[in-house]
């Protein structure tokens, strides 16, 4: 990624974004180079404006002609920061309270196969610029933890249509993620469990040839592919990858189509010097470092925790990449069937979720699991099944003392 910087400097200055976040970015280099990671001044520049660009607020655009960002015309959030404040997960409710969601949680939208709905797209949008109505609103039930799509603009979704809510995940030591190669996720693979233990795994093979590792569903093969499905989906901006300027919003919906955009035929709203910043900003957050006792981890093993959970992977350049994940799908069986899907992904296929920083999302009072609903890890562990039937008996079956144990060991990391 390195590649790209500092090369097309031109037309850098003259895109107004981009001169507006180095502006923005000025004060995070000279307060504090070397918290943001090594490497060479320039390296720490574009992470620094890559920060910048993380935390700002994206505008409509004005009118049809490029002048600005052209955020939506339907979105969820203006910023990444809205939904990635602290870069932590956050509670599903939002803190404003009055039975809304917050608005890191999203709802998507698909078929049995992951095709979107029709009018909605793959997501409902929740915002919109002025002139404009927001696809409907998330309430969350008297029970605290239904959610309730409302205000639906154009009427109930289509009869086919399945809906799952999905939190923003923590964004700590992503690119070690990154730097593990495929083939080291292909080697943990047992997709016809050929070894007997009940578990089997399968990598997230993508239409292009290369293999998932981001999203919930291990949808994205790297940060950039996510960073695009974020413009696009949670911001209603194109870039290169996904250059439609409206977003997630269909054919249905031909006011947003028409409505006001950034971008032009030959270049995005979200220039590729902005994903690529914005990637190496992330890529540079180290991971949270484990809070809780160092011991239990034999627990955790014995177990078969760690059969999915696996204590570390291996990057290519050979650091460790304790994550306690095998970057795999893995059916959980029916209880965590997720609603919406994605093409090639069954509901209830999940990818194994790194454990790293779990300490922080519980102490920011955010719920685990892919929609939050599980208050403590012996909630979360409760909740696992297909696959995972078996670990989750033997962690029933362990001594209340050991459980504790274990139980400390998951929620300090
Ligand atoms: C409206 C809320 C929202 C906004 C805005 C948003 N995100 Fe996210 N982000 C999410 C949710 C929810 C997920 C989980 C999506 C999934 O897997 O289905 C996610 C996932 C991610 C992931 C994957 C993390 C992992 O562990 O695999 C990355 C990286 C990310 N977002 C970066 C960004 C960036 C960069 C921006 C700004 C361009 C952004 N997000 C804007 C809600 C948001
Ligand atoms: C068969 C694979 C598998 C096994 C075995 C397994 N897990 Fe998981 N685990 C997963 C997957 C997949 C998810 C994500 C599920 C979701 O979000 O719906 C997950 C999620 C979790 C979460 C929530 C993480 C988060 O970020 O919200 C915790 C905590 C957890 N597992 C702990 C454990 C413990 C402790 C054990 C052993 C008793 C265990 N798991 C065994 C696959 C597994």
């Amino acid at each position: 990624m390195g590649e790209h910087r500092l090369k097309r400097t031109g037309r850098w200055v003259a895109d107004r974004a981009v001169a507006v976040a180095f502006f923005l970015a000025l004060p995070i280099l000279l307060a504090a180079p070397a918290a943001l990671g090594g490497g060479a001044a320039a390296d720490r520049l574009e992470v620094a404006i890559g920060r910048a660009l993380f935390e700002r607020a994206w505008v409509p655009a004005p009118s049809s002609t490029r002048a600005n960002d052209g955020l939506g015309p339907l979105f969820n959030a203006r910023a990444c920061v809205a939904c990635h404040g602290g870069l932590e997960r956050h509670a599903v409710a939002a803190p404003e309270g009055e039975g809304r969601v917050a608005a890191s949680a999203l709802l998507r939208l698909s078929d049995a196969e992951g095709g979107p709905d029709p009018v909605y797209g793959r997501q409902l949008q929740t915002a919109a610029v002025p002139g404009f109505t927001p696809e409907g609103r998330l309430l969350l039930a008297e029970d605290g933890k239904t959610v309730i799509a409302a205000d639906l603009a154009a009427g109930a979704f289509a009869a086919m249509t399945r809906s799952g809510l999905r939190v923003a995940p923590g964004l700590r030591g992503l690119g070690l993620l990154a730097a593990v190669p495929a083939e080291a996720i292909r080697a943990g693979a047992d997709p016809g469990d050929a070894d007997g233990d009940g578990v089997e795994g399968r990598v997230h093979e993508l239409p292009d040839g290369s293999i998932g590792r981001f999203g919930w569903k291990a949808s994205s093969a790297t940060l950039a592919d996510q960073i695009a499905i974020a413009f696009s989906l949670d911001l209603g901006m194109g870039t290169a990858e996904r250059p439609a300027p409206a977003g997630d919003c269909t054919p249905a919906e031909p006011a947003c189509i028409a409505g006001p955009h950034g971008g032009t035929a030959a270049e995005p709203e979200i220039l590729p010097e902005i994903v690529t910043m914005l990637a190496q900003y992330l890529a540079a957050v180290p991971p949270a470092k484990p809070a809780g006792p160092a011991a239990g981890g034999g627990l955790f093993a014995e177990t078969g925790c760690a059969a999915c959970h696996r204590l570390t992977l291996a990057a290519a350049d050979g650091r460790p990449v304790p994550a306690f994940t095998d970057l795999l799908l893995h059916d959980m069986g029916p209880g965590l069937d997720g609603g919406a899907t994605e093409p090639g992904v069954a509901p209830t296929e999940w990818r194994t979720a790194p454990l790293w920083g779990l300490a922080g999302a519980l102490a920011a009072g955010a719920g685990l699991l892919h929609d939050g609903r599980a208050a403590d890890v012996a909630a979360a562990i409760g909740w696992h099944g297909g696959e995972a039937t078996g670990s989750r008996d033997r962690f029933s079956a362990l001594s209340p003392q050991d459980r504790v144990r274990l139980l400390d060991y998951v929620s300090g990391l």
